[in-house]
C-alpha cells in the first residue's frame, strides 16, 4: 500500500497552563528527526498561530481542531475553515466529542468536511460506534452508513484523512483489540472504494484512535489497512507522542 502513514496528536483542551509553545518544542525535539511519516499537532484554535510558528521549517505540520463550514457572517464564537488555512493544514472534523457534546450530525460534519476541502485543508473526518452499538452486532453497518453520510458532498478524497475512533475506547484506557480495528479498517477502505473507486481510496490514511499508547500502536500498525494513529492524551506527552511516531516509522515507514 502506498499512502504515507500519519500521526497526528489532538490536543484537544489542554495543555491548561496554556504554555502551547513550549509543548510543541518539547513534541518537536522527539520527532523532527524521525522520517516516513506525515506529523501533525494540532492545538486549540487560539494557539494554531503560535505553534504554527513555533514549528516553522520543521516537517511537523499544524492541525485545528474544528472549523465551521460558513466562510463568514454573524456566527459568534466561531472560526471559518477559509480563516484557519492561512495557519494550519489540517482540520479535524466530527470528532465524537463534538458529536456527541454540542449534537453535530452527520450532515453537518459533511458540510464542514466540504468546506474544509474547499478552503484547502486536509480535513480528518472522524467516525466511530458507540459500545451499544458495537454489543448489537452493528458497528460495521453503523459506520458504513455514518462515513458516507459525513462524506456527502465530498467529491474528491485527495486530501481526506479518515480517523476510525471507536466511542467507547476514547480517553478511557480500553483500546480496541487491533484486529477488531482492523476490521473496520479494511471495511472504511472498502466504503471508500465504493465512493471513489480503488486507487483514490487507497491513498486516503485511515488513522485508528482510542487510548493510542507507545505500548499498543504497533499491532495497530501491522494491520493492512491502518495508517498512523489519532492520539489524544499521549500526544500531550512529547517522549510517548515521539516513541508512537518512531514505531509507526519503523513498521510502516
Ligand atoms: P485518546 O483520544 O488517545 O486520549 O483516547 C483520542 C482522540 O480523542 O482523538
Amino acid at each position: 500500500m502506498s499512502v504515507k502513514p500519519l500521526v497526528a496528536g489532538n490536543w484537544k483542551m489542554n495543555p491548561e497552563a496554556g504554555n502551547f509553545v513550549e509543548l510543541a518544542s518539547q513534541i518537536l525535539e522527539e520527532i523532527s528527526k524521525i522520517e516516513g511519516v506525515t506529523k501533525v499537532v494540532c492545538p486549540p484554535s487560539v494557539a494554531l498561530r503560535e505553534v504554527s510558528n513555533a514549528l516553522e521549517g520543521s516537517h511537523v505540520l499544524v492541525g485545528a481542531q474544528d472549523g465551521h463550514p460558513e466562510a463568514s457572517g454573524a456566527i459568534t464564537g466561531e472560526v471559518a475553515m477559509g480563516m484557519l488555512s492561512s495557519v494550519c493544514t489540517y482540520v479535524i472534523v466530527g470528532h465524537s466529542e463534538r458529536r456527541a457534546m454540542f449534537g453535530e450530525t452527520d450532515e453537518y460534519v459533511a458540510r464542514k468536511a466540504v468546506s474544509a476541502i474547499a478552503s484547502g485543508l486536509s480535513p480528518i473526518l472522524c467516525i466511530g460506534e458507540s459500545l451499544d452499538v458495537r454489543d448489537a452486532g452493528d458497528a460495521l453497518s453503523y459506520v458504513h452508513d455514518q462515513l458516507v453520510a459525513s462524506l456527502d458532498g465530498v467529491d474528491n478524497p485527495e486530501t481526506l484523512v479518515i480517523g476510525y475512533e471507536p466511542v467507547w475506547a476514547i480517553g478511557t484506557g480500553v483500546s480496541a483489540r487491533p484486529d477488531v480495528a482492523g476490521e473496520m479498517a479494511e471495511s472504511i477502505r472498502s466504503t471508500l472504494t465504493g465512493l471513489y473507486g480503488g486507487e483514490a481510496a487507497l491513498n486516503v490514511p485511515i488513522l485508528y484512535g482510542g487510548s493510542v499508547s507507545p505500548e499498543n500502536i504497533g499491532p495497530y500498525i501491522d494491520r493492512p489497512h491502518i495508517n498512523g494513529a489519532l492520539v489524544g492524551g499521549a500526544s500531550l506527552k512529547p517522549s510517548d507522542f515521539g516513541r508512537i511516531v518512531s514505531l509507526v516509522a519503523s513498521i510502516r515507514g
